[in-house]
């Protein structure tokens, strides 16, 4: 009897969810279905919710960051609630996976990207409904995106980013961005971390003119972060040496996108790094180095590192994998889905960033997703400075990284879980909710088939994109099934997704980077041996 009332009581929830997803539909997003974006393949049930609230995962090897073995994983109301072999539940609700020779593990966790942004007179092509069904696809269940502030304003930035992410279909937070500097943001940036959830803000050392912030803000902004227990992350390009740079292009008759990798070379990205690293070091912060594109700038990192300064250098999946031959293509529009910035480096680059990913030097990988059209691309198509920077990456970054690295056996299986998500999470102050399989985690999860072969093809991705940088790639290992929050969204090549689903997730400050930071700043202060007290001073 109980059997039955709780099997009518799901099916109720079930019809509740269709009744709501035909509002959604009906009164946010119109062309959603008709732009295949979900249930692709399978032509009908577009965001259908699955009736299952109980999911059981048998027999597959379960990866966490520091640990694997061989267990079940069982799900309910989006929660892991266990985490151990031979798991039997006696309930016939219960949808069962078999995850035999699969791997378990958590969904990747993207910590940079571009949804809905207006960009060099433009706006990124996907938003956070086509975004986020192209994440799912791909295996990656949260991401970070940058919130840009309205005339400075981060209230305002911030509204209207939560606007923008109201056709969420998996989880995300925030980043806030600073480009001006006033009492006013100073306080704002106080009530973002107390009451929003925000544990970062980014500089952008470059972008002059528009986003760009210049060092006396910088050094305000660090002391800030420290003080809020947030992050502070940098764009770290020298962005007055980069008009330089492009000024003297143009003289030399170099309009075409070569033009753009040749503007801002690596020694640029190398001293913004540095500056900010040595910043970071004069405040006593951390920092946070975002698109780490040259060895240049990976050895400032490595540098610091080395000398025992908390910097995080993240690369993104285009600096790993792909080198600039694609700018100096004959053909405008292939060369110019290249363009992105810092730029994509020579041939070499991609290997040593790897290297120092496998290392430990650089910690976690983004994809700084930031997807424009060939239509947008063509804005400059007489002058490589109105080409809109930015590369996808969201949907391919599980899948680039897994064979670039993986099955070359540069990293071991634990590795991809901690640069792909754990890391991310425990940076950004989430962990364990996110980053792992554990018992009380978010059941965000991917079972990945190691004997398996992905394609990366534009008549089967998400993105609403028409210049995907990695057309035609394929490789081992696949993405066969996506839980996010207890939902299986993507199985069997279909993606069934939910705009509204998704859930903004507040990041709480003071991450294991600021532990011990009052103890060296104690240590600076006594270390001073000032004032000296002396006789003849006035008293
Ligand atoms: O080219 C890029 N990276 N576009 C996105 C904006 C940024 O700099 O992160
Ligand atoms: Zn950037
Ligand atoms: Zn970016």
């Amino acid at each position: 009897m109980a059997e039955v009332i709780q099997s009518k009581l799901v099916w109720a929830v079930y019809l509740l969810h269709l009744l709501l997803l035909i509002f959604i539909h009906g009164s946010t997003s119109d062309s959603i279905s008709s732009e295949g974006f979900c249930a692709v393949h399978s032509g009908s049930d577009c965001g259908l919710p699955s009736p299952y609230t109980k999911i059981l995962i048998k027999g597959g090897t379960v990866v966490n960051a520091h640990h694997k073995e061989v267990a079940d994983v069982y799900i309910e109301n989006g929660v892991i609630l266990s985490v151990r072999p031979n798991i039997r539940i006696p309930d016939e609700n219960i949808k069962i996976i078999d995850a035999t020779r699969k791997y378990v593990m958590p969904g990747g966790i993207d910590p940079h990207t571009h949804l809905d942004m207006e960009f060099m007179g433009t706006a990124t092509i996907d938003d956070f409904f086509t975004g986020h069904a192209a994440a799912l696809a791909g295996g990656t269940t949260m991401h970070i995106d940058f919130v840009i502030p309205i005339n400075g304003n981060l209230t305002a930035g911030f509204e209207a980013y939560k606007h923008k992410a109201s056709k969420a279909a998996m989880d995300y937070g925030f980043h806030v961005a600073i480009t001006k500097w006033d009492e006013d943001v100073s306080k704002d940036m106080e009530v973002m971390v107390r009451d929003h959830g925000i544990n970062s803000f980014k500089f952008f050392m470059a972008y002059k003119g528009a986003l760009m912030v210049n060092d006396d803000l910088l050094l305000e902004g660090l002391k800030k972060c420290k003080s809020l227990g947030a992050l502070p992350m940098v764009h770290a390009e020298n962005g007055d040496a980069v008009v330089e740079g492009q000024n003297r292009m143009i003289d030399l008759g170099i309009t075409g996108p070569e033009g753009h990798a040749l503007s801002r070379p690596p020694v640029l990205e190398a001293e913004a790094t540095a500056r900010a690293i040595r910043l970071a070091a004069f405040v006593n912060t951390p920092l946070y180095v975002v698109h780490v594109m040259s060895i240049d700038a990976m050895e400032e990192i490595a540098k610091a590192k080395k000398a025992g300064q908390r910097v995080v250098g993240e690369p993104v999946v285009s600096g790993l994998v792909l080198d600039d031959s694609w700018l100096w293509h004959p053909d405008f529009t292939t060369a110019s889905k290249y363009v992105m910035s810092p730029p994509i480096r020579e041939l070499g680059h991609g290997q040593a960033l790897q290297a120092a990913l496998s290392t430990g030097t650089l910690q976690l990988v983004g994809t700084d997703h930031c997807t424009f059209n060939s239509t947008q691309k063509a804005f400059g198509l007489d002058d490589f400075r109105k080409i809109p920077n930015g590369v996808n990456g969201l949907e391919e970054r599980m899948h680039v990284l897994w064979d670039a690295m993986v099955e070359t056996g540069k990293i071991n299986i634990m590795d991809y879980v901690r640069i792909t998500s754990t890391e991310c999470a425990r940076i950004f102050n989430i962990y364990p909710k996110k980053g792992a399989i554990l018992e009380g985690s978010d059941a965000d999860i991917i079972i990945l088939n190691p004997n398996a072969s992905f394609e990366v093809s534009a008549t089967s991705h998400h993105s609403r994109s028409d210049t995907k940088v990695y057309e035609g790639r394929t490789g081992k290992g696949k993405v066969e099934v996506t839980i996010s929050r207890g939902r299986v969204v993507w199985e069997n090549d279909v993606l069934n997704v939910m705009p509204g689903s998704g859930k903004y997730i507040k990041m709480p400050p003071f991450s294991y980077l600021f532990d011990g930071i009052d103890k060296s700043d104690a240590a600076y202060l006594s270390s001073l041996r000032a004032p000296v007290k002396r006789a003849n001073a006035a008293s």
